[in-house]
C-alpha cells in the first residue's frame, strides 16, 4: 500500500459526501435539512473576534467576518437571505451555528495539529460548524455551501469532521510576463476558494528568456517587467508601466479580498536570475554573458535587492515572501551568499521567512555556505535537485509544484491527479514528486513537505494571451488540485459529476463572464421596423426579444436613409445593460459603416474586456493588445458580422472565427503575434470575451447605421 492512501485511512470510504473536495462524513440516517427552513446564521458571541493566528497571512479575517461573507454567498449562491446575529448559545432552532472548538483535534497529514479543520453536524435541529479556528469555520462553509448545491438545498444529517493533510494549497501565477488587473486576482482568489485553496503566489517580475548571442543594446530593450509600482524616490525608474502595475493601494485590495475568503497572496519578486527588469534599471548590475542575471560580485547588487525588498517588504501581508532565485548559472558560492544574505535581511527586517525555487542543493564542498535550512524551497525540477534526498532529508522545508503538461492554449493536465502507478509513483499528493519512482517521495506524514502549488507561466510574454486564459487553463485544474492538495481521494468520474452542478454558482466572480439567459438567444434587438418606441428624457428603448429583458436604450435617431436603422455617430450612443460575455457566444451585428474618423482607430463595441475596432482591419483589442484581422469592413454596404467562439477546453483549440456574411461569407481566424525569446513570431488561436456594453460615442470614431444586435451562447 503507498503512503498516500494510508492517509487517506482517515477517510473511510464509505462515508464521504461527494463534493470538491470530498468531505468524510457519518451519517446518522433518516433524512434531510432543506436550508430554506433556515432563519439565520449565529455567530458564537465569545469567539465572534478570534482570528487564525496560525494559517499564513497576516491579516486573517475574525469569525465574525467570514460569516458576514458566507451570508451573503449564500444570498448569492442559493437566493437564502439569512440574517447574522451573534448569540452565545445555539439553541435556537433552524440556525447556522459558527463557533470555535477541539482546536487541537484536527491533525494534518504528517499528524500535527493543524487550525483549519472543522466539523459540520446536522440534524432536524439546524446546523452547526465548529473550527479549529475561523479559518477552519470558513472551509466548513465552503462544504454548507457546495453540498446544499449538490443536494437541491438539503443537507443530510450527519457529521463531517474534516481537516487538510497539507497547510501550502494553491496555485501560481506568472504576473510579471503576463498583466492581470486587481480585479481579475480576486475573483481568481474566490474561485480558489471554493475549493479550499488557500495559497495565490503571485510572481511579480520576469523577463524574456536572454540569449547569450543577444547584443547588450537587444537585451536591455527586450520585454521585462516588475509589477509593483511606488512612488518613492529609492526605486525611481525601476518600474516603467504604471498602467501595468499593482500600487500599494491595489495590492492592499487584492490582498485584503483574497484573505476575506481564507486565501493568501504570496508574493515574489525575483533576483538574482530573471531579473532583467533590475538590470534595464541599472545596468551595472548585469553580468556581460547575461544580462538577466545579475552580477552578485557587484559591490551594488545586494544592497539594491535590498533596497527594492525595504521598499516592498511592508506592502506584504503573507508571513513567507519568495525572492524567486531559480535558472542561476553563474556560480553556486555568489548565489548561496546571495540568498543567505537576502534570508537574513528580510528576517530582521520584517520577521518574515523567505522561500526560493530549488537551484543549488547543499553540498559538502560548499561547507557552510549552502543555502540555510531556514530558507524553505519550492522543488520544481529534478535536474535541478532530487527534493527527498537533496532537501528533505537535511531538514529543509519544500514546496511541490507541478509542471505545466500542454503548451498553449496551456492547462492543467488533470488526468495526472486521478490516475498513477501505486507501484511506481502512486496517485498524486503533495509528497508526491516523482509518479513514476517511488523511490524518490518521502512518506506521506514528513512533517517537511508544505504542500504544493501549480505554475501557470507566460514564457511568451503579455501579447500571447488575454487576461481570461489564465483562468480557462485553471477552470479544471484548481478543483482537481484542489481535491488532492486537501488530501481528497475524489475519482475522475466523481469529479465531472460534480464539478459542472457546482460550477454556476462559486460565489465571488464571475470569471467565465455568464450572463443569466432563459434560452440560448441571450439578447437580441431589432431596428429593422419603424415602429413606434417609447422614448423618455431624450432617451429612447430599445426592446431586447430574447426574453431576458436586457433592454437597451439610445440618443440616436433612427432613420429610413437606405433602410429603416439606428443612425450611428461620435455625437450619440446604444448602450445595454450588459459588459461582457466569455466563450462560448456568437455576436452578431447587422451594420452598415459610411465614414471613419481615423481609419486606424474606430471603435465599433465597447465592452468591459474588450473592443471591436476597425484599425482599418477588424480587430479585436484586449488585454492591452490588438488582434487584427487581414479583412476590414467595406464603406457604405450593409454587412452581417459574426464573431463565433468556441470552448478551449473541450477541443484544446480556441476557434474565434469573423464571419462577413455580407461580403463573401469567408471566415477568419483570430490570431495572437507570440513573440518567441523576442527573436520570431508565430501565430496562434486566442479567444476574447464578446464586448457588449456601448456603441457610438465620442471617442468611437466612426458614422453609419445599425440594424440589428444579438448574442447567443452557442458558437454556431
Ligand atoms: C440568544 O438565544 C436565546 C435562545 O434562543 C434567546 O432567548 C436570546 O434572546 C438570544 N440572545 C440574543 C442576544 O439574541
Ligand atoms: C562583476 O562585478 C565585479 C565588480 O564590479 C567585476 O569586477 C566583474 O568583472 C563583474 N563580472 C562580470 C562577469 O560582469
Ligand atoms: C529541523 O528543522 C526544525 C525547524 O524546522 C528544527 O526545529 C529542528 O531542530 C531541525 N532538526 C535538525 C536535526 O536539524
Ligand atoms: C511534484 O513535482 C513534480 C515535478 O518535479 C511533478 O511531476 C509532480 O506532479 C509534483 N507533485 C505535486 C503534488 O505537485
Ligand atoms: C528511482 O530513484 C532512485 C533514487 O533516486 C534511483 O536510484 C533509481 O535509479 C530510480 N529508478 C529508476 C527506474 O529510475
Ligand atoms: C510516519 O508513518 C510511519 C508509518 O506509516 C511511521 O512508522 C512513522 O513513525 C511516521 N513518522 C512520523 C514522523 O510520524
Ligand atoms: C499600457 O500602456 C501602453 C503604452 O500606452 C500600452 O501599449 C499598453 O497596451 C497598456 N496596457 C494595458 C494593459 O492597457
Ligand atoms: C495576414 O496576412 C499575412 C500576409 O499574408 C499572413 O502572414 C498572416 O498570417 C495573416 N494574418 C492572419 C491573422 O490571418
Ligand atoms: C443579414 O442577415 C439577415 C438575416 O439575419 C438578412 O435578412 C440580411 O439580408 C443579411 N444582410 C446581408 C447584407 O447579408
Ligand atoms: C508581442 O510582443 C513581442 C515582444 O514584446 C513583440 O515583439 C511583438 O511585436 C508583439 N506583437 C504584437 C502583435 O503586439
Ligand atoms: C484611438 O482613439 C481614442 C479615442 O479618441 C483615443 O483615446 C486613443 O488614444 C486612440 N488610439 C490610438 C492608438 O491613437
Amino acid at each position: 500500500m503507498v503512503a498516500s492512501i494510508a492517509w487517506l485511512g482517515v477517510v473511510p470510504t464509505a462515508s464521504r459526501l461527494i463534493g470538491i473536495p470530498i468531505v468524510p462524513f457519518q451519517a446518522t440516517g433518516g433524512s434531510h435539512l432543506a436550508l430554506s427552513s433556515l432563519r439565520s446564521i449565529i455567530v458564537d458571541t465569545q469567539f465572534a473576534d478570534v482570528r487564525d493566528e496560525k494559517g499564513e497571512t497576516l491579516i486573517p479575517p475574525t469569525l465574525h467576518d467570514f460569516s458576514e461573507v458566507f451570508a451573503m454567498d449564500l444570498k448569492d449562491a442559493l437566493g437564502l437571505e439569512l440574517e447574522v446575529s451573534s448569540n452565545s448559545s445555539d439553541a435556537d432552532q433552524g440556525a447556522i451555528f459558527l463557533t470555535l472548538g477541539d482546536s487541537g483535534d484536527y491533525l494534518d497529514a504528517a499528524g500535527a495539529p493543524t487550525s483549519e479543520g472543522y466539523t459540520l453536524s446536522v440534524s432536524a435541529n439546524g446546523v452547526a460548524v465548529r473550527g479549529a479556528s475561523p479559518l477552519g469555520v470558513w472551509w466548513g462553509t465552503r462544504t454548507v455551501l457546495q453540498q446544499a448545491i449538490l443536494n437541491q438545498g438539503s443537507l443530510p444529517y450527519g457529521e463531517a469532521r474534516d481537516a487538510p493533510g497539507w497547510a501550502t494549497r494553491g496555485m501560481m501565477l506568472d504576473a510579471g510576463r503576463h498583466y492581470y488587473p486587481p480585479e481579475f486576482v480576486t475573483e481568481m482568489c474566490a474561485y480558489m476558494s471554493f475549493f479550499k485553496q488557500n495559497t495565490l503566489h503571485l510572481h511579480l517580475s520576469d523577463n524574456f528568456n536572454v540569449v547569450s548571442q543577444y547584443s547588450r543594446e537587444f537585451s536591455l530593450q527586450l520585454f521585462a517587467r516588475f509589477r509593483p509600482w511606488s512612488d518613492s524616490e529609492a526605486v525611481a525608474g525601476l518600474n516603467k508601466y504604471k498602467n501595468e502595475s499593482y500600487t500599494r493601494e491595489q495590492f492592499e485590495q487584492i490582498q485584503t479580498a483574497c484573505a476575506a475568503r481564507g486565501v493568501t497572496i504570496l508574493p515574489e519578486i525575483e533576483a538574482p536570475g530573471h531579473a532583467l527588469a533590475i538590470v534595464q534599471w541599472k545596468p551595472e548590475l548585469g553580468l556581460a554573458s547575461d544580462l538577466s542575471l545579475l552580477n552578485i560580485s557587484h559591490p551594488e547588487t545586494i544592497p539594491t535587492m535590498k533596497a527594492i525588498w525595504a521598499e516592498f517588504l511592508p506592502w506584504f501581508h503573507s508571513k513567507t515572501v519568495h525572492i524567486g532565485a531559480d535558472e542561476y548559472t553563474a556560480g553556486a558560492a555568489e548565489y548561496n551568499r546571495f540568498v543567505n544574505e537576502m534570508s537574513a535581511f528580510i528576517a530582521a527586517e520584517s520577521g518574515k521567512a523567505m522561500r526560493i525555487w530549488g537551484t543549488f542543493p547543499p553540498r559538502p564542498e560548499y561547507g557552510d555556505d549552502n543555502v540555510h535550512g531556514i530558507v524553505s524551497i519550492q522543488h520544481w525540477a529534478f535536474f535541478e535537485d532530487n527534493p527527498l534526498y537533496d532537501y528533505l532529508a537535511k531538514n529543509y522545508s519544500v514546496l511541490n509544484w507541478t509542471t505545466r503538461t500542454t503548451s498553449y492554449p496551456q492547462s492543467v493536465d488533470i488526468r495526472r491527479t486521478f490516475h498513477g502507478d501505486p507501484a511506481t509513483g502512486g496517485l498524486w499528493y503533495p509528497h508526491i514528486f516523482d509518479q513514476k519512482n517511488a523511490t524518490n517521495n518521502p512518506a506521506s506524514n514528513n512533517s517537511k513537505v508544505l504542500g504544493s502549488v501549480a505554475p501557470l507561466w507566460n514564457d511568451y510574454g503579455q501579447n500571447a494571451s488575454v487576461v481570461s486564459e489564465a483562468y480557462y487553463a485553471w477552470r479544471e485544474g484548481i478543483p482537481a488540485l484542489g481535491d488532492k492538495q486537501w488530501g481528497g481521494d475524489l475519482s475522475e468520474s466523481e469529479f465531472a459529476s460534480v464539478l459542472n452542478v457546482l460550477h454556476p454558482i462559486i460565489p465571488g466572480q464571475n470569471l467565465e463572464r455568464s450572463i443569466p439567459s432563459q434560452s440560448s438567444t441571450i439578447v437580441e434587438y431589432d431596428f429593422k421596423s419603424a415602429a413606434p418606441r417609447t422614448t423618455t428624457e431624450g432617451q429612447t428603448r430599445l426592446d431586447d426579444s430574447s426574453g431576458n429583458s436586457y433592454h437597451a436604450s439610445t440618443n440616436c435617431p433612427f432613420t429610413t436613409d437606405g433602410g429603416v436603422g439606428l443612425a450611428i455617430s461620435s455625437d450619440c450612443t446604444v448602450t445595454t445593460p450588459l459588459s461582457s460575455k466569455g466563450r462560448d457566444y456568437t455576436l452578431s451585428l447587422e451594420l452598415k459603416v459610411d465614414g471613419l474618423t481615423d481609419p486606424t482607430n474606430a471603435t465599433l463595441l465597447y465592452g468591459g474586456d474588450s473592443s471591436l475596432m476597425l484599425t482599418p482591419y477588424i480587430t479585436l483589442f484586449a488585454s492591452g493588445t490588438y488582434y487584427r484581422l487581414n479583412s476590414t469592413v467595406p464603406l457604405g454596404r450593409w454587412v452581417n458580422l459574426s464573431l463565433t467562439v468556441s470552448k478551449p477546453w473541450a477541443n484544446h483549440r480556441v476557434v474565434p472565427n469573423w464571419s462577413n456574411l455580407g461580403d463573401d461569407g469567408a471566415r477568419e481566424e483570430f490570431l495572437a503575434v507570440l513573440g518567441v525569446l523576442g527573436q520570431f513570431h508565430v501565430w496562434a488561436p486566442v479567444a476574447i470575451e464578446a464586448p457588449l456594453a456601448r456603441i457610438g460615442g465620442e471617442d468611437s470614431g466612426w458614422a453609419g447605421q445599425l440594424r440589428g444586435m444579438s448574442l447567443t451562447s452557442e458558437a454556431l
